[in-house]
């Protein structure tokens, strides 16, 4: 079993476990006398290995807690059911919360775990490539609060995060797709030949599900083949998913709070925010890889722009993604993108901390105004 850290200053605050298979998990639930467990419903039932381990965890007499997980649920009312679940079963302050799911399952399980009792201690098992390789490593946990994402929330982390990509067999195709997007974010900030690892192999698994569509037309490709193409490869995912935690262990070791180095880590979230924000007023439906996808070829056109990058940077980029199948067609403007990015949380006196990409490996934050953007664009 991998394990990597999370340091502050000397001290390792919390462990990532990167691990072939769920049989581990036992023996790192072990040194923890209490132990709730809190899973995303959805999973219990259409993840093998989560259910597997939910039968694991009853045979212990270990207490387990269902809860509806969406966007709309990641408010407060569900981290107070959460702590009042923990309140009637007796959790204390030597409680563990063991959070089991996506992105919005472990942010609010954390959130709940850091201030039930003034804070007890929690951990993640992350089933989305998006929790795996970002959401679920670092220590931020929060809610969505008054129309914004993630408003309410703390930095606070977990005793460990136990990563096995084979939850992920049964993970459906957009949302691996999320994943995808972050993990190739993450090396576009910190590269050591991964990211050309991770564009050939996502690449690859692209050409045998188009196979697998038997060259239906594109808009008819049926998502349903993807488990089929993905569940045969995991393994080859494990490194370039280990790799990714690596990276995001040490941006979060050398900057837990965010007060610089961390910002690197929304690279293509600030058009990636503003363009799922315009597709949810208008009831489009564009997932979060595909606008974090568009937002990285944004970024990688205004440092183009502002000469930071070589031309032609951009268009590789944009090749890359678009021979993964992450690359969609944007159908808003570059005004109507500005006004949602005005109203981003990140916005700070007029300006926004936009990550520019200089070269794969190499990003720096750059503060500029939305209408120094529009006129670049
Ligand atoms: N997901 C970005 C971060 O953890 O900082």
């Amino acid at each position: 079993m991998e394990q990597i850290n999370v340091y502050s200053a000397e001290e390792v605050i919390s462990k990532i476990y990167v691990e072939d298979g769920m049989e581990m998990l036992e023996a790192c639930l072990k040194p923890y006398e209490h132990v709730f467990v809190v899973m995303d419903a959805n999973v219990a039932m259409s993840c093998p290995a989560a259910y597997e381990m939910s039968q694991m965890m009853n045979r212990h007499g270990v207490p387990g807690m269902l809860v509806d997980v969406s966007e709309e649920t990641k408010c407060m009312e569900t981290v107070m059911e959460i702590c009042a679940w923990l309140l009637e079963n007796g959790a204390d302050r030597d409680a563990l919360v063991l959070g089991v799911g996506g992105g919005i399952t472990t942010d609010m399980v954390g959130f709940a775990a850091s201030i039930y009792k003034r804070g007890v201690r929690f951990a993640n098992v992350p089933t989305t490539l998006l929790a795996q390789v970002d959401a679920a490593i670092g220590g931020k946990t929060g809610v969505n609060f008054g129309g914004y994402k993630n408003m309410l929330g703390t930095i606070c982390q977990p005793e460990f995060t136990y990563i096995c990509p084979q939850v992920l067999e049964s993970l459906p195709m957009e949302a691996f797709q999320a994943g995808a997007a972050e993990m190739l974010k993450t090396f576009i900030i910190e590269d050591s030949g991964n990211y050309a690892s991770a564009i050939a192999l996502l690449k690859s698994l692209t050409d045998d599900f188009i196979a697998a569509c038997e060259g239906a037309a594109i808009l008819s490709y049926n998502e349903g083949h993807w488990p089929e193409v993905l569940s045969g490869r995991l393994h080859e995912m494990t490194p370039l998913i280990a790799a990714a935690a690596r990276v995001k262990a040490g941006v979060v070791s050398r900057d837990q709070f965010e007060t610089g180095e961390r910002r690197k880590l929304n690279l293509g979230h600030t058009f990636g925010h503003a363009i799922e924000s315009l597709a949810h007023k208008h009831h489009n439906d564009i997932d979060h890889g595909h606008a974090v996808a568009l937002g990285m070829v944004y970024a990688a056109q205004l440092a183009e722009k502002l000469e930071m990058t070589e031309p032609g940077f951009a268009a590789g980029i944009e090749h890359d993604l678009d021979s993964c199948l992450l690359l969609i067609i944007n159908p808003y403007s570059i005004q109507d993108m500005a006004e949602a990015m005005t109203k981003d949380k990140k916005a700070e006196g007029g300006k926004v901390h936009f990550i520019l990409p200089r070269a794969i490996g190499d990003v720096v934050v750059h503060d500029m105004t939305v209408e120094e953007v529009v006129a670049l664009l």
